[in-house]
């Protein structure tokens, strides 16, 4: 049960027939790459819902009426590292003028901390709509710390979007940052004693880039 308001599944045969094929140990890096970036499309869909936006008028063969533009250029795809990068692809078919940050994180030896290898944004966070990008929602410990940078910069408007959410992942993320909306196709079972999501999908980064 989902007791997190800014928690949302995109619920959709589509999504899960693709999510499916995903799932499938079977699928080998192409097509799972493919798929991954289509299911972060649909995701995005509905994140986008109330991506900003101007009326503006456009002159038809028939006669002017009002239309709308979308300011994508505001909208700023933060990938984390590598699996997140399986992502980008299909969110920028749907907002291509968006911009793309970059969020490089590793696990600290001695605090255990997830902390930053890379971290480029663009200037003025204040003014950007930024979207987080991870397929996987785990522990919640990089997404979590991804979202705590970008607010330390001056950002205020934060959503996250993942493929595949643990509840223990959830759970995390959403106590920490309750005013960042977060967006998944699925939520899992759990987390295993390797912190692998279950049943999900297995490692991400390696079904994507074929390093196994
Ligand atoms: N990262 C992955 O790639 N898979 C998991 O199941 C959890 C974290």
């Amino acid at each position: 049960m989902n007791k997190y308001n800014n928690f949302h599944v995109v619920d959709h045969p589509l999504i899960r027939h693709k999510l499916t094929l995903i799932r499938d140990k079977k699928t080998g890096h192409q097509l799972f790459r493919e798929l991954v970036n289509e299911v972060g499309t649909l995701v995005a869909f509905e994140l986008t819902r109330d991506i900003p936006s101007q009326n503006i008028s456009v002159e038809t063969p028939i006669m002017e009426t009002t239309g709308v533009k979308v300011d994508g250029k505001n909208v700023v795809l933060v990938p984390i590292l590598r699996a997140g990068l399986g992502m980008v692809d299909g969110l920028i078919k749907l907002i291509p003028n968006a911009r793309v940050g970059y969020v490089g994180m590793e696990r600290d030896e001695t605090t255990h901390e997830p902390v930053h290898y890379y971290f480029k944004i663009p200037k003025k966070p204040e003014d950007r709509h930024f979207i987080i990008v991870d397929p996987m929602l785990a522990t919640g410990g990089t997404a979590i710390a991804t979202a705590n940078s970008l607010k330390e910069l001056g950002a205020t408007q934060i959503k996250f979007m993942c493929l595949i959410a643990a509840p223990e992942g959830v759970s995390a993320f959403c106590e920490v940052h309750p005013d960042v909306q977060v967006y998944a196709a699925s939520l899992d079972e759990k987390l295993n004693e390797n912190k692998y999501i279950v049943p999900g999908l297995g490692d991400a980064g390696d079904r994507l880039f074929g390093t196994k």
